[in-house]
């Protein structure tokens, strides 16, 4: 049994998140949100259409900025960075979304590297990108473009993509929303079989019940709010 206490991998303070409203009053899309993730824990991130899922996600990943609190991740505090801070910051978080988001012209092999092609590595790209490809199950696929490739497939290869810059945090959002049950099951056993052989940290939005179940936590948006936080 593991005895050493859990590290904190993100921690989300009085998180606030506001869009502003053409000629009324904002909307609040992350309402005072505060949250703790465990490194090498699989966090589902569940509520209704419009409950602020995507814009968490985005707030954690800096791809939006929060309006108020701190969020820090690694060690690092995220809110406030800006420039270049911000740019590295980015790519140490991977991201999965749910309409896959692949290069339609580049084979399943280019989008994996695509995110390392602006900068100069210590390692072999294309060996990197074969390895991971390898990982998600599509060794034989790497020549293949995204409109050979069925909707399974593609999200392995965006898997692929989001692991190559080897992230300190996996967000995924709603990846399995594109996909039937069967194949989205088979992608959320690929994330979490990442977290068991890798340690990798997930938060993942899902309206599933089912895959959320499936996560060692969930917890629960509504109108921008977390309410209840269910251990599974
Ligand atoms: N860029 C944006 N501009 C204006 N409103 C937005 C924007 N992004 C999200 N919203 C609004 O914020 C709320 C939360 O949206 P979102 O985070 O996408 O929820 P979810 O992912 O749970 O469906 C919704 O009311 C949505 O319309
Ligand atoms: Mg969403």
């Amino acid at each position: 049994m593991d005895l050493k206490s859990p590290e904190t991998l993100v921690c989300l303070k009085g998180v606030r998140k506001t869009f502003p409203l053409p000629g009324g009053s904002p909307l609040v899309a992350v309402d005072d949100v505060s949250l703790t993730v465990d490194a090498g824990t699989a966090v589902a991130l569940t509520g209704p259409s419009g409950s602020g899922k995507s814009t968490l996600l985005h707030l954690i990943g800096a791809i939006e900025k929060s309006d108020e609190g701190d969020i820090d991740v690694a060690g690092q505090r995220v809110t406030g960075l800006s420039g270049r801070a911000l740019a590295a910051y980015r790519r140490r978080i991977g991201f999965v979304f749910q309409r896959f988001h692949l290069l339609p012209t580049l084979t399943a092999l280019d989008n994996v590297m695509a995110p390392l092609i602006p900068f100069r590595t210590d390692f072999d790209k294309a060996a990197r990108a074969r390895e991971l490809l390898a990982m998600v199950g599509l060794a034989d696929r790497a020549a293949a473009l995204p409109s050979r490739m069925s909707g399974g497939q593609q999200q392995r290869v965006a898997i692929a993509r989001a692991l190559v810059n080897q992230p300190v945090l996996l967000l995924a959002d709603e990846p399995t929303g594109n996909l039937d049950s069967h194949t989205g099951g088979a992608i959320v056993d690929l994330l979490l079989n990442l977290r068991d052989e890798h340690g990798t940290t997930l938060i993942m939005a899902t309206h599933d019940a089912t895959i959320a179940a499936r996560c060692d936590r969930a917890v629960h948006m509504r109108d921008g709010q977390l309410t209840t936080e269910a251990i599974s």
